[in-house]
């Protein structure tokens, strides 16, 4: 199988995309559809045999859960046991957006979707193809990130195709994601509500909303609770370091100190750029939470396309606009 790759970027194409995908999906495919924060590997969330596919496809844990996504506020409540106040002011705070919201579980979402557990992660991504999708299907749509288990997520169609073209019949060709990292995990089965997963909506943005707020891991549990109990996680095929420096020496002298070739390093440096000539590459990402984390995947898959040995890549600053990314960052590190 060879992936086709449908693009939208006229109505006429984005309606036959959507045609396309709507019918594969009732059909009980598997198809890798765009969303703001990273592109999707999506099933009906109704289907367990369709989800079971995408644990095949990626070759994903049977007990790491899947996101359930939804169109509209109705069909969030169809996936859940209730849906708490709390869940309603978020909503009305943060869907259609990054924000993954764990809720007890309805009865009619298959264990498989929910790793066995009594509860089901939702999410409204504001990204119009999935959008447009789910409101034909009429049915949520579990996605997992669509790249084989433990690599970096995509961010665009072709970074799909690289993982998985294949393996699956269709892609469809949304163009760049607009976050570029994955969706912020809360779970509000607990409270104070905790933060499973950090990301683009940080830990002071959702205290605005529900005043507390648990941080980090509750203990190790048989279901993953969080990507975070997986040692290795969005990792690149280099091996990656995060290193602050100075100047161009002091950047070498601590390469050569974690012993590492100064010229198998590609760079990439948002404040303190280096001259190119040392380095197996040197590459500038944006100064800004939001423009680095759209940037940073794509990077990454560069690296990897490129052939790169070791990545270097300089510290974000440590302040709560950057908690997701330096999470990813840690996790690709390993
Ligand atoms: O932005 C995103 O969230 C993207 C796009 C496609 O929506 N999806 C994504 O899915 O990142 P995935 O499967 O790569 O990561 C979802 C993480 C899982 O690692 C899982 O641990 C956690 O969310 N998760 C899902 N359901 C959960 C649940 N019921 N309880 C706790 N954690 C859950
Ligand atoms: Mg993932």
């Amino acid at each position: 199988m060879s992936a086709e790759i449908l693009s939208t970027h006229t109505p006429q194409l984005f309606q036959a995309a959507v045609q396309r995908a709507v019918k594969l999906l009732r059909a009980g495919e598997v198809v890798a559809l765009p969303t703001e924060t990273v592109y999707g590997l999506a099933a009906n969330a109704f289907d367990e045999n369709a989800v079971a596919k995408i644990f095949q496809i990626k070759g994903r844990p049977a007990n790491n859960p899947i996101i359930v996504h939804v169109a509209n506020l109705e069909m969030a409540k169809r996936c859940v046991k209730n849906f708490p106040a709390l869940a309603e002011k978020l909503a009305k705070s943060f869907w259609p957006g990054p924000l993954t919201m764990v809720l007890p579980r309805a009865e009619k979402i298959p264990d498989n979707v929910t790793a066995g557990g009594k509860t089901v992660g939702i999410r409204w991504p504001s990204h119009p193809f999935i959008q447009a999708v789910i409101r034909e299907c009429d049915f949520p749509l579990a996605a997992p990130s669509a790249n084989l288990s433990n690599s970096i997520s995509p961010t665009n169609a072709k970074h799909v195709r690289k993982q998985l073209g294949e393996k699956i019949s269709l892609i469809v060709d949304g163009g760049q994601s607009q976050v570029g990292i994955e969706s912020t995990v809360l779970d509000l089965t607990v409270s104070p509500p905790r933060l499973l997963r950090p990301g683009m909506i940080h830990e002071h943005t959702l205290m605005a909303v529900t005043e507390k707020l648990a941080i980090g891991f509750g203990d190790s549990e048989e279901i993953l609770k969080s990507p975070g109990q997986l040692k290795k996680h969005y990792a690149p095929k280099a091996k990656l370091l995060v290193l602050n420096w100075n100047d161009e020496d002091d950047l070498k002298s601590r390469i050569r100190n974690s012993k590492f070739e100064v010229r198998d390093c590609q760079i990439i440096a948002h404040t303190k750029i280096p001259s190119v000539e040392n380095f197996a590459g040197v590459s500038v990402i944006p100064h800004d939470a939001e423009a680095f984390a759209r940037a940073l995947y794509s990077e990454l898959h560069r690296c990897d396309d490129v052939g790169a040995r070791i990545i270097v890549i300089e510290a974000p600053p440590e302040s709560p606009e950057w908690s997701g990314i330096a999470d990813r960052l840690r996790r690709a590190a390993g």
